[in-house]
This record gives structure tokens, C-alpha cells and sequence, in this order.
């Protein structure tokens, strides 16, 4: 992790609502934060080498995978969002998606499928799915890769915004890369949610599933909506699933027609706390 994703991640927001004196004696501190959590950052793990070491990781279910990387994905987990100096050892509940990702992944597990996630974090669930999906290629994306714990010949991490259209377009949809599975796990905004699925529907091979995680953020939480204008996801596909036309300013006519055109199902499924979308693709 470099300064400036230490600066992002764990003080840009205080920074923003601080006092002129806070400020500046945030910007004098970060630094030495910054240089004391050096020292707590884990090493990059060679995740060819660790399957060598430990073969009966492939054994494992999902949850445990899950677990045994500490996504929140997993039933519980180990905060991994606090700073590095601050990380404790106690488990907290996490999102508990495994069962309804185990039910959908299944057949696809001993296949040599291409997985794309976005929002990537550490990389934590991705090394969770490179072990239960032995021949899988799996693409992370995050804006900051630099956070990026694993290395593999059968990952690749990279720069993505999916706040951006541009970004998309760029870092995704000129490398024509396809995907058998796609998950969306990045800012949970309104728009963002909006634009990763109808801009990279597209990408999907037939007969492979697209999951949006956190669907109800929008709806629930303030933050994850603040200038951004409705419908929220969930709302556009309760009326895709209900016969009824929606309009959103994040969607142009030829990707709404598109998306309306290729997918196959949609399921609305709830986690530990939160709901996820499951679209299947024709
Ligand atoms: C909930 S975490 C992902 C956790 C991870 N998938 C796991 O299972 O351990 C969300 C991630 O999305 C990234 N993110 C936030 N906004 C983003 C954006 N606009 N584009 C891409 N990634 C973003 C954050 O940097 C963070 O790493």
C-alpha cells in the first residue's frame, strides 16, 4: 500500500469534515502513521507456491476459503478495513454469501472459466476463489491496486474506477477480455452499481452470471447515494422483473436494450445483512 492509499483509505474522508487546525495537523501526522503501519503490512503471498504447500486448500468449501483469507465474504472475519497497526484478532460476522455463491459457482469449479471482481481490496476473495476454482483466471480490479496482497500466474490485478465511464470503457471493455463469472463488490454507490452491470453485461459470456453485492446500499444508506439520481439497481431490476419499463440517466438506450435482450434471470438473494443480485445471462 503507498502513502497516498493510506492517505485515501484511512484519513481523506476525516480530513474533509475536519477543523482548519485538524487539518493541518492531520497532514503533518498521516506520514508517521504511514511509516509506523509499514511495519504491519503483510507480504504478498505467491499463491502458486502457498497451493504447493498446502494442497488441501482445494478441498475446501467456499466458506472456508473465504475464511481461511478473511474476506468478508466468509460467515465471520477479521476487520480487514482497519489500519494495519490497528488489526486485532477477534472475528466479527461478515456477509455470510458463501452458501448462496456455493449454489451458483458449483459447476463451474473444476473449469477453466475467467472471473472478473471488481473492487478487489486485498485480493482476500480472490485467493479464496483461485484455490476453489483450480483452473480459473481471475481478474481483480480496484482503483487502488496497490492494495493487492497475492501474486499468481492465474490472477491478474489492475486499475479500475467504476464511478467512470471512461474508466470502464478503458481498463475493461477495449481489453475484450469475457467473463464467466463477474462480481461486483466496489464502492456500492448508486450510479456505480448502475454502470459496472449495464456497461459490462456486454462482457459476459453466455450462460455466465453477474453479482452485485451490498444491492440494498443505495437504498439503505445516505452515503452511498449523496448526488446521485434515482432509480437505484434494485429498483430497475424489481421492474425489469415486474414487466415495467425504467429510465435511468446512467444507462443509454443501446446498453438498456442490450441487457433487456441477453439476460436470462434475475434473483434477488440476502446475506448475513445485506441483499445480493444474481443475473444470469442467456
Ligand atoms: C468491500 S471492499 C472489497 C472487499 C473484497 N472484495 C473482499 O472480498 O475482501 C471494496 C473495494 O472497492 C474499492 N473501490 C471503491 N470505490 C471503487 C471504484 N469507484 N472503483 C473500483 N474500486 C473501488 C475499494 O478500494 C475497496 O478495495
Amino acid at each position: 500500500m503507498n502513502l497516498r492509499t493510506f492517505y485515501k483509505i484511512f484519513y481523506k474522508h476525516r480530513i474533509a469534515k475536519a477543523s482548519f487546525f485538524l487539518r493541518i495537523y492531520n497532514f503533518i501526522v498521516v506520514p508517521f502513521k504511514y511509516l509506523h503501519n509499514i511495519f504491519f503490512f503483510e507480504k504478498k503471498v505467491n499463491l502458486d507456491e502457498h497451493k504447493i504447500k498446502f494442497p488441501n486448500l482445494g478441498k475446501k468449501n467456499l466458506n472456508s476459503l473465504f475464511e481461511y483469507f478473511n474476506s468478508d465474504k466468509g460467515e465471520s472475519f477479521i476487520n480487514q478495513y482497519l489500519q494495519p497497526a490497528k488489526k486485532n484478532k477477534i472475528k466479527i460476522k461478515a456477509h455470510g454469501y458463501a452458501k448462496i455463491y456455493e449454489n451458483v459457482f458449483v459447476n463451474l469449479k473444476n473449469t477453466r472459466i475467467n472471473i472478473l471482481e471488481l473492487g478487489s481490496f486485498y485480493g482476500n476473495a480472490a485467493a479464496a476463489f483461485y484455490f476453489y476454482f483450480d483452473k480459473a483466471y481471475i481478474y481483480s480490479g480496484d482503483i487502488y491496486p496497490d492494495l493487492f496482497k497475492y501474486k499468481s500466474n492465474r490472477i491478474k490485478n489492475f486499475y479500475v474506477d467504476s464511478s467512470s465511464r471512461n474508466s470502464l470503457s478503458k481498463n475493461l471493455l477495449s481489453k475484450k477480455n469475457n467473463f464467466d463469472i463477474i462480481i461486483e463488490d466496489a464502492s456500492h454507490m448508486l450510479k456505480d452499481q448502475i454502470l459496472s452491470l449495464f456497461m459490462l453485461f456486454p462482457l459476459l459470456k453466455s450462460g455466465g452470471v453477474f453479482i452485485v453485492e451490498e444491492l440494498d446500499f443505495p437504498e439503505t444508506r445516505d452515503d452511498m447515494k449523496i448526488n446521485q439520481t434515482k432509480p437505484d439497481l434494485k429498483q430497475i431490476l424489481k421492474n425489469i422483473l415486474n414487466n415495467l419499463d425504467f429510465n435511468s440517466i446512467y444507462i443509454n438506450e443501446e446498453e438498456k436494450k442490450y441487457f433487456l435482450e441477453n439476460f436470462l434471470s434475475i434473483e434477488i438473494k440476502k446475506g448475513n445483512f445485506n441483499e445480493i443480485a444474481i443475473i444470469k445471462k442467456r
